[in-house]
């Protein structure tokens, strides 16, 4: 690998991936890629059909793939998809070749976010709340071991923007 790094935005579903690394990519003159869009395009099928044709073993297999080819270009903002940091390799590469940001946000603003979802097949539950909170618990040494970390609940687009700025300016442990 060579050339610029990439930003990796990593964190729970609704943290505002997807929205952060748009914003962040344009003011940066970067390349954006949503990692569930190249996971979408190289399965030939929605994220929903992947789950239920193939399990999430299925879509863990691709998005293990994605991660790693993904690591392996440069001057890339990349929004991951939030179960990334299930596999430890997924984030030795994301770390090796970019600055890794997580985003979080608390239980209530994700179910704000995601309640009218129907492409996230981890939130079809009558429990939304609970099933969101379950996860996150699961998860959460995972999402904490990042150095890099903002809160998005109460901040715009932009203001997350600008501390993602000032992040890479002077990184977590610099
Ligand atoms: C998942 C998050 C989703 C998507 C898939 C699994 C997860 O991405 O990759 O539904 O395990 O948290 P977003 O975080 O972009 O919603």
């Amino acid at each position: 690998m060579s050339g610029v790094s990439n930003i990796v935005l990593v964190g729970f579903m609704g943290t505002g991936k997807t929205t952060i690394g748009r914003a962040v990519a344009q003011r940066c003159g970067s390349r954006f890629v949503d990692m569930d869009d190249v996971i979408v395009e190289r399965a030939g099928k929605a994220i929903p059909e992947i789950f239920r044709d193939d399990g999430e073993a299925g879509f863990r297999k691709i998005e293990r793939k994605v991660a790693h080819d993904l690591a392996n270009e440069s001057g890339l903002v990349i929004a991951t998809g939030g179960g990334v940091v299930l596999d430890p390799d997924n984030m030795a590469d994301f770390t090796r070749t970019g600055t890794v940001i997580c985003l979080s946000a608390t239980p209530e603003a994700i179910l704000a976010r995601v309640q009218h979802d129907t492409n996230r097949p981890l939130l079809q539950e009558e429990d939304v709340l609970g099933k969101i909170n379950a996860l996150l618990e699961k998860r959460r040494a995972l999402y904490d071991a990042i150095p890099n970390q903002i809160d998005t609940t109460l901040l715009t687009t932009e203001e997350v923007t600008d501390r993602i700025r000032a992040l890479l300016s002077e990184p977590a442990g610099a």
